[in-house]
C-alpha cells in the first residue's frame, strides 16, 4: 500500500512538494490516484456498484485526466449510504467520526483513521503557516468545537505546527473579547461573520479592536468577499487571509492563501485533485472558467471520496506563492444563488456593494418573499453606531440603487440600527426564503 501522506517534514518547514514542480507534483498525484480509485472499489460497496454501472475499473486510470471517466459523488449517495456505508475500512480502525448537519433530514457522517488525522493535521498546519503563522506563535480557535470539522482541525493543526493553542470554540462573544485581551493569541481562527461580532463585542466593552495582540486571522466556512477582508484588516488591524475546506472531503484545510499574496487559495494538490465542472452538464471545464469545484481524495484511508461535487462554484488558476494551483475565492454554493426574477443573485454580490458604504457594517441578511407571483428580495443592513448617529437618510435609496445597477436586480433596502440583524456563532445565515410559505 502506498504511504498515504510524507509526515518526514519538521512540523513549520516549507515542504518540498509546496514548491516542487508541475510534473513531480502530477506524478505524486498519479501515484496517488490509482491507490485511492482502487481502495474505493475494492473497499466500497457503492464505489464498485458506480464503477461498475459506468464500465470503468481502477485499472483505467493511467492518466490524471482518465478520472473524467469516473461517475460523480454526491452529497445524495453519501446521505444514502447514512451512516457508515461510505467508509472503506472496517470500523474499529476509525479513530474519529465528524458530521455535518445538513439543512434536511440526517447528518452527512464522515470517518478518519489515525493516519487521515495526521494527514489532516499537517495539511492544517501547512495551511496556518502559509497564512504567516509560526511556531511558538498562540492561536485563539473560536470556530466550533464537536461534530463540525471547524474547532478540532484547527486545533490539531495548530498544535502539530507547535503553536499554543486556546480552545474556545464559538459563542460567548464577552468572554472571547476578555480572553483576546488578557492571553494575548497572535491567530485567531473564525469565520468572517462571526469576527464581526467580536468587533462589536470590543465596542460595546469600549475596547479598541485594534489594540490586541492579534496579527493575523483565518477565516472561512462561509463565503466572504474581499471587500469583507478589508473591512476586518482596518477594523482590527491583522492580515486576513481565507481557509477553505468542507467535512465530505476532509474539513479546513484543503486550500488555503498565502498571507505574502492573498490571490486566492492553493489548493494542497498532494492530496486532493481538484476538477471544476459545467454544473448544469458535468463536462469538465478548462483552468480558469467558473463552474463547480469536484474532488477526488488522494490518500483519505477511512473515507476515500472520487469526484465529489462541492456545489461551491470557483475557478481554478496558476501557482503563484506555491507551485499548487489555486482556486478563487469561494463566490458562493450553487444552493446559495438566488434567482430573483430570473436573474441569478449570490449574497456575495450584495455584501460586495453594502460595504462600499462606510455608514453601514458587514451584518446583512437577505430575504426573499412572493408579492403576488413575483419575487421580492429585500436587503437587511446594518448601520454602524456612527452611521446610525450621523443619520441613514438617504442611505436606503442610494444602495438600493447600487444593488440595481451592479447585480441586476431590484431590492428594497432596509437600513437597521446597530445589534438588529440576526448575529450567528458561526456560519451566518444570508438568506431567509420565504417564498414558499
Ligand atoms: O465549513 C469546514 C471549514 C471549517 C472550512 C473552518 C474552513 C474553516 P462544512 O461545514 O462541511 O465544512 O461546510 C463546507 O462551507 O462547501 C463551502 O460552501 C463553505 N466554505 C468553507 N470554507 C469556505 C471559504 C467547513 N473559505 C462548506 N469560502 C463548503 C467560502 C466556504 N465558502
Amino acid at each position: 500500500m502506498l504511504t498515504p501522506c510524507d509526515l518526514s517534514p519538521r512540523p513549520g518547514d516549507l515542504e518540498s512538494i509546496e514548491t516542487a514542480s508541475r510534473d513531480e507534483i502530477m506524478a505524486v498525484q498519479l501515484a496517488r490516484l490509482q491507490w485511492s480509485v482502487r481502495h474505493a472499489y475494492d473497499n466500497v460497496a457503492h464505489y464498485r456498484r458506480a464503477f461498475d454501472a459506468a464500465g470503468v475499473h481502477p485499472d483505467d486510470v493511467r492518466s490524471l485526466d482518465d478520472i473524467r471517466r469516473f461517475p460523480f459523488t454526491t452529497k445524495h449517495d453519501l446521505r444514502n449510504n447514512y451512516p457508515f456505508g461510505m467508509f472503506a475500512v472496517p470500523r474499529e480502525r476509525v479513530a474519529r467520526i465528524h458530521a455535518s448537519s445538513g439543512t434536511t433530514g440526517k447528518p452527512t457522517v464522515v470517518g478518519y483513521t489515525r493516519a487521515d488525522i495526521a494527514m489532516w493535521s499537517a495539511l492544517m498546519a501547512r495551511s496556518i503557516r502559509a497564512s504567516g503563522g509560526r511556531a511558538g506563535m498562540r492561536v485563539h480557535v473560536a470556530y466550533g468545537y464537536g461534530l463540525f470539522t471547524g474547532g478540532l482541525g484547527a486545533h490539531y493543526g495548530a498544535e502539530h505546527l507547535g503553536c499554543t493553542v486556546i480552545p474556545m470554540s464559538g459563542g460567548q462573544t464577552e468572554r472571547q473579547v476578555q480572553l483576546i485581551r488578557d492571553f494575548e493569541p497572535d491567530i485567531i481562527m473564525i469565520t468572517p461573520s462571526y469576527m464581526l461580532a467580536l468587533l462589536d463585542g470590543f465596542r460595546a466593552l469600549g475596547l479598541d479592536p485594534r489594540d490586541t495582540a492579534l496579527k493575523l486571522g483565518i477565516f472561512g466556512a462561509e463565503p466572504w468577499t474581499n471587500a469583507m477582508r478589508a473591512e476586518i484588516e482596518r477594523d482590527f488591524g491583522i492580515h486576513a487571509v481565507d481557509i477553505y475546506g468542507l467535512s465530505e472531503v476532509m474539513g479546513p484545510g484543503i486550500a488555503n492563501e498565502c498571507v505574502e499574496t492573498k490571490d486566492g487559495l492553493h489548493i494542497w494538490e498532494d492530496h486532493f485533485l481538484p476538477e471544476i465542472i459545467d454544473p448544469a452538464t458535468g463536462a469538465v471545464l478548462p483552468d480558469g472558467e467558473l463552474g463547480e469545484l469536484v474532488f477526488t481524495s488522494l490518500s483519505k484511508e477511512a473515507m476515500p471520496v472520487i469526484r465529489y461535487r462541492t456545489r461551491d462554484l470557483t475557478r481554478l488558476l496558476p501557482g503563484t506563492a506555491r507551485s499548487m494551483r489555486r482556486m478563487q475565492k469561494v463566490t458562493g454554493r450553487s444552493d446559495d444563488m438566488m434567482i430573483v426574477r430570473g436573474v441569478n443573485v449570490f449574497p456575495t454580490q450584495i455584501e460586495e456593494e453594502l460595504l462600499k458604504f462606510a455608514a453601514l457594517s458587514g451584518h446583512y441578511q437577505v430575504v426573499l418573499t412572493r408579492e403576488g407571483r413575483m419575487d421580492a428580495m429585500a436587503v437587511h443592513v446594518e448601520a454602524r453606531p456612527e452611521g446610525w448617529a450621523g443619520g441613514v437618510d438617504g442611505l436606503a435609496a442610494a444602495l438600493a440603487a447600487r444593488i440595481k445597477e451592479m447585480v441586476g436586480v431590484t431590492a428594497r433596502v432596509v437600513v437597521e440600527a446597530p445589534g438588529a440583524v440576526e448575529r450567528s456563532l458561526g456560519k451566518a445565515r444570508r438568506v431567509v426564503d420565504r417564498r414558499r410559505e
